[in-house]
C-alpha cells in the first residue's frame, strides 16, 4: 500500500513494488491520479487498485487498510508517503492554518496510517514493513518551512517509536529521507520561483536533483526481506546534500 502513490516519488514506488511482485494499493487524495497510477501499473503487467484517501482522515485511512486486506488478502508492506510542501515565509509569518494544514498531513496522516497498519500487521501475527516519508528536512531545517520541518522532524520519531515497539512481533519501520527530488511537488514550486533550482542545485554535491525512481528504491528494499534486521533506520537518499 502507497499513499501519495499517484504522483512523484509515490508514482516511481507504487510501480516499482508491482514490478517487484507486489499487489498494490494506489492510494492518493487525488482519484484520478491513483486511477491513471493503477492503470499504468496493469499496462505493465502488474497488479494494482486505485483508492481515494485523505490521509488526515481516520475513517478514510481505516476504510483504505481495510481495502487493502479484503482485495488482497493481507497487508505486508506499507510505504506512507503522501505529502504537502508549503510555501517558503519567515517563521513569524506563518499563518497558524497553513501550519495546522500541514501537520494534519505530513505528520497526523503518517500517524494514522501506521496506527491502522500496526493494528492489521499485528493481528496477521507474521510481520510486516512500513516505510515513512521524511526529508532532509527530518534532520536539518529548513529556513522558511517551520510546518515542514517539524513535520518531517515528527516522523522520525513516530518512526522510532513504532519500531522499538514492534520489533518482537517481526514488524519493522523505517523512514526514508529524499533530498530535493524532481517531482511535479518541486515543479509546482520551481514554476513559481524561477531561478531557484539554481539554488537548490548549489546544495546538491552531486550537482543534479534525485530522481522519484532512487528514493522508491530505497523504500522498495526497506520494505524487502534483505533488509530483514533493518528498524527505526533513518534513510538519506540525497546525494550527500545534508552530509556537506
Ligand atoms: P508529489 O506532489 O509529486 O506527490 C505527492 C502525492 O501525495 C500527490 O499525488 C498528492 O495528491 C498526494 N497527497 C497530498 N496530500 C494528500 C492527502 N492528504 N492524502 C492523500 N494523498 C495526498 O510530491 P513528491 O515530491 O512525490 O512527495 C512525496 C513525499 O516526499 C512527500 O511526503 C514529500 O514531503 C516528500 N519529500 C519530497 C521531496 C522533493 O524534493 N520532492 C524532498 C523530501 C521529501
Amino acid at each position: 500500500m502507497v499513499t501519495g502513490g499517484g504522483s512523484g516519488i509515490g508514482l516511481a514506488a507504487s510501480r516499482l513494488f508491482a514490478r517487484r511482485g507486489a499487489s498494490v494499493v494506489v492510494a492518493d487524495v487525488d482519484e484520478p491520479a491513483a486511477a491513471s497510477a493503477a492503470r499504468a501499473i496493469a499496462e505493465e503487467g502488474g497488479t494494482a487498485e486505485p483508492f481515494a484517501v485523505d490521509v488526515s482522515d481516520d475513517t478514510g485511512v481505516a476504510a483504505m487498510v481495510a481495502f487493502a486486506v479484503e482485495r488482497f488478502g493481507q497487508l505486508d508492506c506499507a510505504f506512507n508517503n503522501a505529502g504537502v510542501s508549503p510555501g517558503f515565509s519567515a517563521f513569524h509569518d506563518v499563518d497558524p492554518d497553513d501550519f495546522a494544514r500541514v501537520l494534519a498531513v505530513n505528520l497526523t496522516g503518517v500517524f494514522l496510517c501506521m496506527r491502522h497498519e500496526l493494528r492489521v500487521m499485528v493481528e496477521q501475527g507474521d510481520g510486516g514493513a512500513i516505510v515513512n516519508t521524511s526529508s532532509g528536512a527530518g534532520v536539518v531545517a529548513a529556513p522558511g518551512q517551520p510546518h515542514y520541518t517539524a513535520a518531517k522532524h515528527g516522523v522520525l520519531g513516530l518512526t522510532k517509536v513504532a519500531a522499538a515497539e514492534y520489533a518482537g512481533r517481526g514488524i519493522r519501520v523505517n523512514a526514508v529521507l529524499p533530498g530535493t527530488t524532481d517531482t511535479p511537488m518541486l515543479r509546482r514550486y520551481l514554476e513559481t520561483n524561477p531561478g531557484v533550482e539554481k539554488l537548490i542545485l548549489r546544495t546538491m554535491p552531486a550537482g543534479r536533483l534525485a530522481r522519484p525512481e532512487e528514493v522508491a528504491e530505497a523504500a522498495v528494499w526497506l520494505c524487502s526481506d534483505a533488509a530483514s534486521f533493518v528498524s527505526g533506520e533513518s534513510m538519506l537518499v540525497d546525494g550527500a546534500q545534508v552530509a556537506r
